[in-house]
């Protein structure tokens, strides 16, 4: 059947998406998929009332005109019409870092200690309370827009107006100094782990896109600390209700502890991204990935 692959949106992610769909569409054709792009949310329910396509493979990246974040998975649900990835839940809890810390701790998974700031919370309280450095962040956002490290109470009302700055609630967690590790998951299996070595102060957004010096070992460990990884990923991709695929972010520390920071249901499929990295080292070509991702569509 016809594809559309929705991508673009009005979210801050818009950049990144448009250059994941683009990839997708290109992969999806070579593979002799009848393949349309989609800019957004409005002119794909246009699209789909005219009766134009079957199927949506979603690389919308984002919340709200996103559509990472359920509301598109709902608005689907309701046409009938099937689309890759996670459905109503597993978007919408893995848009919200807060409450998807919420379900990860009520089982006993691991993530950094956090507060949320309410507006007009102690700001420098909540800080000393958890330790610094800590992190700020928009708890609705994706690659890592209005994200800042603080390392003194100096510099606390900085980051959170730039937080604030983005829809949602506002997140502060503790920094775990160490590796930064992701795990992308594909329908029922962790992918091998990725250890991120940015080579400058962290993995922000110019370092997901632009630079061209971030480094990316696959896998990132060795043994039982890759086998625990990547299990830990894909149970707290199932515990945050997600399916189909995904990409699973961890922090792990001097001691080898791992700590969960969050879920992404539509990651990145730009040139600089992570799961087409990991599906590569396991011999799946980008072609083959897309392929499969447009599978998690199917019932
Ligand atoms: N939010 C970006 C697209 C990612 O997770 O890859
Ligand atoms: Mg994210």
């Amino acid at each position: 059947g016809r594809v559309a692959v929705l991508m673009g949106g009005t979210s801050a992610e818009r950049e990144v998406s448009l250059e994941s769909g683009r990839n997708v569409l290109e992969a999806l054709r070579a593979r002799g998929v009848d393949a349309q792009p989609v800019d957004g949310i409005p002119a794909l329910l246009e699209a789909l009332l005219a009766k134009r396509f079957d199927r949506v493979f979603n690389i919308l990246h984002g919340n709200k005109g996103g559509g990472e974040d359920g509301t598109l998975q709902g608005l689907l649900e309701a046409l009938r019409v099937p689309y890759t990835g996670s459905g109503v839940l597993g978007s919408a809890l893995g848009m919200d870092k807060i409450r998807t810390k919420q379900v990860w701790l009520s089982l006993g998974l691991p993530t950094p200690r956090y507060a949320r700031l309410a507006p007009g919370a102690d700001v420098v309280e909540a800080a000393r309370a958890l330790g610094l450095p800590v992190i700020v962040k928009p708890s609705c956002e994706g690659s890592s827009v209005g994200v800042s490290r603080v390392f003194d109470e100096a510099g606390l009302a900085a980051a959170v107006d730039l937080a604030a700055r983005y829809p949602g609630e506002l997140l502060m967690e503790q920094m775990i100094v160490g590796g930064e590790y992701t795990v992308g998951i594909l329908g029922d299996v962790a992918l091998p782990s990725i250890r991120i070595v940015p080579a400058g102060e962290y993995y922000d957004y110019h370092a997901k896109y632009v630079a061209e010096d971030t480094q990316y070992l696959c896998p990132g460990l060795d043994g039982e600390a890759e086998a625990a990884i990547r299990s830990l990923a894909l149970s707290a991709f199932r515990a945050a209700g997600c399916t189909g695929w995904g990409r699973v972010d961890v922090m792990r520390d001097a001691a080898g502890n791992n700590y969960l920071l969050e879920v992404n249901t539509a990651p990145g499929m730009t040139s600089h991204s992570l799961v087409p990295k990991a599906a590569g080292q396991v011999g799946i070509g980008f072609e083959e990935l897309c392929w499969r991702v447009l599978e998690t569509s199917l019932p």
